[in-house]
């Protein structure tokens, strides 16, 4: 038995199996877009621990960073015992965020409490209960993150009751809506929102509308600048909030900082996590000044929320991001991803759309073009392919027929090149 076979065998022992796994990878070590596994083994990562390491693994900065951070202090308590790299964290967040308005910022753990946060904030400020949301989002899993998330198995079954006064509209999916046709799909959106506030609920009595600028867990569905434009257009009519969750396409995944920059997407709350401290567990709820300060002292915060380690390591990363070629590698990355992708699209009929922006792309499979019928067992067997060949992917999707990339932005050139091979060949062997 290896020591990988080893270890799962006492994780099955220990652990939930609700704690899902999608490889049987055990790591030992990792740097850039690799992972040594514990019997020495490398694996190529597309998945980028869900979207958190589009720096890499271990960039040198970052993990000096947090060196040096741990040899004066772990904790204090930002309530309890302010420290300098909080302070200047919450003001490189307001800077670096879209928007040329005055901001604050505070830290959570997750990016679930970011979400929990980003509605506390919103309803104190509105007075109002209301939160519109949108089909195929995917905003975490605590009570207000799963309530807000579309799928229901696994995500919501058997975990009610949800969290009140949640509506959900589409999202304007042009792939599946309208044959491609995005102009088609965001005016259904938005009639069908329209028709919402005649039938659903109270336009008034909506705090605000949470999305994210391109769909993650959904399966990689860029929204579009018109859409966003007319729905803030729309919702501001009746004062509702914008909260821009940035948690899987920020931070340089869509080939700008914040997918918010490339769509001009105007807000009033934004969330942050994943990418921002290049694994270390921390996110950002950064929003309009006034409507931040709205909340009563103590209202806002936490035990470990902005954490000296994490604190450290995302100002490191947030250098990378200034002083690097980052988002410059997430473009091209991007484009080599996409450009092998419609190859696959010509070459295989089981790839119904290729999709996404800047480095953020996926595929998505189905059986058959017209139908449109998704293809989720062959992604599955897609998935158990690559895994095979130790290239670490994980899929997406309501329906778990898409295939996400995920991989760091500056991943190395013959690396990309060798997983797309593995993804063709699997794409091959199930075709
Ligand atoms: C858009 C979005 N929002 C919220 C979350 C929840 O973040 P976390 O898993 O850190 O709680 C995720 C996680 O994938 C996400 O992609």
């Amino acid at each position: 038995m290896t020591r990988s076979e080893e270890l799962k065998k006492l994780r099955d022992k220990a652990i939930p199996k609700a704690v899902f796994q999608v490889s049987p990878c055990v790591a030992d070590h990792a740097k850039g877009s690799a992972i040594v596994d514990v019997d020495g083994n490398e694996w190529i990562d597309f998945s980028g621990g869900i979207g958190v390491l589009n720096a890499g693994h271990c960039p040198e900065k970052v993990v000096a960073a947090v060196k040096a951070q741990a040899d004066r202090f772990l904790h204090t308590c930002f309530h309890v015992s302010m420290f300098e790299g909080y302070i200047n964290l919450a003001a490189k967040m307001n800077d670096i965020t879209p928007g040329d308005f005055e901001k604050k910022t505070f830290f959570a753990n997750s990016g679930a409490e970011a979400v929990e946060n980003g509605i506390k904030i919103a309803r104190q400020f509105t007075g109002r209960p209301g939160v519109l949301c949108f089909r195929d989002a995917f905003h975490g899993r605590t009570l207000m993150g799963m309530s807000l998330t579309s799928k229901v198995a696994p995500y919501k079954q058997g975990y009610g009751p949800f969290a009140p006064e949640i509506y959900r509209v589409p999202f304007p999916y042009a792939y599946r809506m309208s044959d491609g046709d995005q102009k088609k799909a965001n005016q259904m959106v938005l009639d069908d929102i329209k028709t919402a506030f005649k039938t659903l609920v109270d336009p008034n009595s909506i705090a605000a509308v949470i999305f994210e600028p391109v769909l993650g867990e959904g399966g990689f569905v860029p929204g579009d600048e018109d859409f966003f434009k007319e729905l803030r257009a729309l919702t501001q009519q009746y004062g509702i909030l914008s909260i821009c969750d940035e948690i899987q396409s920020g931070f340089g995944r869509t080939g700008e900082l914040y997918a918010a920059n490339a769509l001009n997407i105007d807000y009033d709350i934004i969330l942050s996590a994943k990418s921002m401290a290049s694994g270390m567990p921390i996110s950002a709820i950064t929003g309009r000044a006034n409507i931040m300060d709205e909340s009563p002292v103590g209202g806002l915060g936490g035990t470990y929320g902005g954490n000296p380690l994490a604190v450290a390591a995302a100002l490191a990363t947030i250098e990378m991001f200034e002083e690097g070629e980052l988002l410059v590698q997430a473009k091209e990355t991007g484009e080599i991803i996409k450009e092998a992708f419609l190859k696959f699209k010509e070459k295989f009929p089981l790839v119904g759309d290729v999709r996404g922006l800047g480095a953020m792309v996926a595929l998505e499979l189905v059986t058959d073009p017209i139908s449109k019928e998704p293809a989720a067992e062959q992604n599955k067997a897609l998935a158990a392919y690559c895994i095979s060949k130790r290239l670490s992917v994980i899929t997406a999707g309501t329906n778990g027929n898409i295939m996400r990339i995920l991989s760091p932005l500056n991943i190395d050139r013959a690396k990309l090149s060798e997983g797309l091979a593995i993804i063709e060949a699997g794409l091959e062997s199930i075709s």
